[in-house]
């Protein structure tokens, strides 16, 4: 079946892994938190280059269950668990998360040129509510230089997905062109792209998922689509919708009836990103900006079912938002998400946050009499 099972040998590691985050967890959090993400990321970048650190990460974290695996677009994903946009900007760190046992990896969002999003500080912390707020306003070394890196990956076997933005200072009559440029300029290293018009940093982005703008845009990126394709004699890239958890029930049956008229050009959608909504909240914090982890998961799983019961399994969902246990990806994928995203918990669970919803998520398969991870998919919606 082409599948390797958990080594038990390896679970002493993982333990010690754990406790290592329990202990190195506080003095992070006692950084401020966009240092202690730069932190992150320079360690798992230097995790990835170092052949036997990546080795040692793929021996504890890394092992796959053909259960968890399922072909959409024709890409093999190992496992439904990816790393949601925004970990990994400028793909830096894709082989560290490659052996840390994600199933795909989004890296992004990109724009065409480089630019400095909003003044820090933009990342907010809220460990009362296990949840974050933030305004980044995409900063990103621009497609170019991600392309360049991208250009000398070796590109771990999994799904690499490419979240495509816009600049800030581009009119948004202008926003297809700026996706169109990054897409042209990360094409050749991409699995399927996404085109991200749900970040509440970009002031006027979330325009775009409206009908006055969506149609002509993912038309326009369709095209481009084609011609690459040709150009570089592959097969176009599935493109993918990323979605905001704040739209009205019409407004997202509207996008799913968008969604599967066939040639409209949106071949899966993910929802959704941050939200701007503060319900629920324990912390009294007055930030501006995108709420993410534990209260958006309700939300965010209301949507992915919504959607679904629009478009069922012709276009598959990524589900992201809130997601920090097998629990809780189980939920998401019986509303109708094929594939599930973290990001915010990874932060206050570490490493080992992909292996234990993957292990957590076949203990529920099994109970529940599934024999893999696509027959539940929907079944609750
Ligand atoms: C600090 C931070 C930066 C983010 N940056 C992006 C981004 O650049 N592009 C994007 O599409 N989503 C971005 N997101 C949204 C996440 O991809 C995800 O949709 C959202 O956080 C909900 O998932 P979570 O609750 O697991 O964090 C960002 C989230 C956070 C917390």
């Amino acid at each position: 079946m082409g599948c390797r099972r958990q080594p038990s040998p390896r679970r002493g590691n993982g333990r010690r892994e754990i406790v290592l985050y329990k202990l190195l967890k506080p003095a992070a959090f006692c950084l401020d938190s966009e240092y202690a993400h730069d932190l992150a990321i320079s360690a798992l970048e230097k995790t990835g280059q170092c052949r036997i650190s990546r080795a040692a990460a793929a021996s504890i974290y890394g092992w796959e269950d053909s259960r968890l695996a399922q072909t959409l677009w024709g890409l093999h994903f190992p496992n439904p668990l990816g790393m949601a946009a925004g970990f990994d900007k400028n793909a830096r760190v894709i082989p560290a998360l490659a052996a840390l046992g994600f199933g795909f990896i989004e890296i992004g969002t990109v724009t065409p040129r480089p630019q400095q999003g909003n003044p820090r500080p933009r990342i907010f912390r809220l460990p009362d509510d296990q949840a974050i707020i933030n305004r980044m306003g995409f900063p990103n070394e621009g497609a170019d230089a991600v392309a360049a890196r991208l250009a000398r990956l070796n590109k771990p076997a999994i799904p690499l997905g490419i979240n495509l933005g816009k600049n800030k200072d581009t009119l948004l009559e202008d926003a297809a062109q700026d996706y169109i440029a990054a897409f042209e300029k990360l094409f050749p290293y991409g699995d399927y792209c996404v085109i991200n018009v749900s970040s509440p940093n970009t002031p006027g982005l979330r325009l775009l998922q409206g009908a006055d703008y969506l149609g002509a845009l993912m038309t326009q990126i369709q095209a481009a689509n084609q011609r690459l394709a040709a150009l570089h004699q592959r097969a176009p890239m599935p493109c993918l919708l990323k979605i905001a958890p704040d739209l009205a029930v019409e407004d997202l049956e509207a996008i799913g009836a968008l969604a599967r008229v066939s040639g409209a050009g949106i071949d899966g959608l993910i929802a959704t990103n941050t939200t701007l909504s503060r319900d629920g909240l324990i912390s009294s914090v007055n930030e501006t900006g995108g709420l993410s982890g534990m209260p958006l998961r309700a939300r965010s799983t209301q949507v992915i079912r919504t959607l679904y019961r629009v478009v069922g399994k012709h276009v598959p969902i990524i589900g992201v938002g809130g997601v920090s246990n097998g629990q809780d990806a189980y939920e998401k994928l019986r509303a109708g998400a094929s594939l599930v995203q973290v990001y915010t918990a990874f932060i206050y669970q570490g490493p080992v946050i992909a292996r234990s919803i993957k292990t957590q998520l076949l203990t529920l398969l099994r109970r529940d009499g599934f024999n893999s991870v696509g027959e539940a998919v929907g079944v609750d919606a």
